[in-house]
């Protein structure tokens, strides 16, 4: 299962982090908190990544299974903005 967690720290705020995440709700078809039936995805909130001078930040990590929210690795993905997000997921699937 991939994890997707867009910071809603005050710096991506500013940077209009919000309309990322909406993007990434419609994207999926879900809300901030929920997995895609297919188990394939999970979206989250989450605070600062410490990469404020790039935001808005994106964690993307995978986890074993829908009940194992261990993160196994990930990366963060800096100035994602609403627009980057479709391909970022789509490329997700295709490495799934
Ligand atoms: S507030 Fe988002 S990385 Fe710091």
């Amino acid at each position: 299962m991939h994890i997707i967690k867009v910071c809603t720290g005050g710096s991506c705020r500013r940077a209009f982090s919000e309309e990322t995440l909406k993007k990434a709700e419609s994207t999926l078809g879900i809300s901030a908190g929920e997995n895609t039936s297919d188990g394939a995805f999970r979206l989250e909130k989450c605070g600062c990544l410490s990469r404020c001078e790039e935001a808005p930040s994106v964690f993307i990590g995978k986890s074993q299974s829908p009940l194992d929210h261990f993160l196994l690795n990930g990366t963060i993905a800096t100035h994602c903005t609403p627009s980057k997000i479709p391909d970022l997921i789509n490329s997700l699937k295709k490495s799934s």
